[in-house]
């Protein structure tokens, strides 16, 4: 990836704007909450999503979270219960956040989910986060600010020594005062199952929802198989990777100068590719029960991440 300059915002007015323009035009903006930094990113821009997982070197696309600056922006782009609204009075602002089914008509991009259904929303409390995500008036969807396998950082030194170079700034809030990850908890589906523990407490959550609440779900990264997840999108189509080259009675998802039904990236650039699997996928699974043949990706930088996930998509899956 071409090293850019990180610029570092303050916390006055002209530089929140500044960065929240940037991030809306397609930058990688690193900002303060009150748990960790996140690396925040346009959450309908699928190219600023891919950014993301390049910027952190992620060889896997793990789900990301969404930001919002209000309850009203958010409900747009999940299907909100009753639960959810029990727990958003009671923990929102704060560091919980929400895994509820994303709405088909959200415009967010395929990619923040990694092709799930769901999506994990919050709404942080730091006030500089507020602000920046007023200002930006999109959607930020931002993993924690650290390279892949790394500690989440806690301060802007902290990322800059991670991320300097390969994000387009950071937004100086100085120290996160609760250090800590946010919560998650599942309502997607129907009852509540807690998936991370963090900034609010199991028992606060049991508390207020009057009822224990399940631990058995695991993160989708856990999972091996795909399809053990009722609702993790894998083709219903059979895949073929590596493929070379197209048989009779295949649909081609290409890669590179080719002639194909979709092509990832017609230039061979990875984060393209990167930001549209998930939407090619989906595409060319309408024409099942049509296998889908896939080109070869290269195995480097966000192509790991790729071909992670078309491994995962082409596995044998149990039988329904
Ligand atoms: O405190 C936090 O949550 C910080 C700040 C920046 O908000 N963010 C953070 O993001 O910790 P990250 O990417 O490091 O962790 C996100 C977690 C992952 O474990 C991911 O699997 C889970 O959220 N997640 C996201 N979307 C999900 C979904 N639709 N279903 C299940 N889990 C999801
Ligand atoms: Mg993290």
């Amino acid at each position: 990836m071409a090293s850019q300059l990180t610029q570092i915002f303050q916390t006055v007015d002209t530089d929140i704007r500044q960065a929240a323009k940037c991030l809306r035009d397609g930058g990688l903006i690193a900002f303060p909450t009150e748990t960790v930094y996140g690396l925040g990113a346009n959450a309908i821009d699928d190219t600023a999503i891919a950014m993301i997982y390049d910027a952190k070197g992620r060889p896997k696309f793990n789900p990301l979270i969404v930001h919002f600056a209000s309850l009203s922006e958010l409900k747009a782009h999940v299907d909100w219960n009753n639960a959810a609204e029990d727990l958003a009075q009671a923990f929102w602002p704060g560091p919980l956040t929400l895994v509820l089914q994303k709405n088909v008509d959200s415009p967010i991009s395929p990619l923040v989910s990694a092709g799930l259904d769901t999506l994990a929303v919050r709404l942080p409390a730091h006030p500089l986060a507020q602000q920046f995500l007023k200002a930006a008036g999109v959607p930020v969807a931002a993993p924690s600010a650290n390279r892949s396998g790394k500690m989440s950082p806690t301060s802007a030194a902290h990322v800059h020594a991670g991320l300097q170079g390969r994000i387009a700034g950071i937004l100086d809030g100085g120290d996160c005062k609760v250090g800590l990850e946010s919560t998650i908890l599942d309502l997607s589906t129907g009852s509540a199952n807690l998936l991370r523990h963090g900034g609010v407490p199991l028992e606060d959550i049991e508390a207020l929802l009057g009822r224990e609440v399940g631990k058995t779900q695991t993160v989708p990264q856990q999972i091996k198989a795909p399809g053990q997840l009722a609702s993790h999108y894998a083709p219903r189509a059979k895949l073929r990777l590596n493929a070379a080259d197209v048989s009779t009675g295949e649909c081609y998802l290409g890669f590179g100068q080719m002639e194909c039904d979709l092509n990832l990236s017609s230039s061979g650039d990875l984060i393209e590719a990167a930001a549209n699997l998930f939407r090619h996928l989906h595409a060319l699974d309408a024409f099942y029960p049509k296998p889908i043949a896939v080109a070869p990706i290269p195995n480097t930088g966000l192509g790991r991440a790729i071909n992670d996930r078309l491994r995962r998509a082409a596995a044998p899956r149990p039988t329904s």
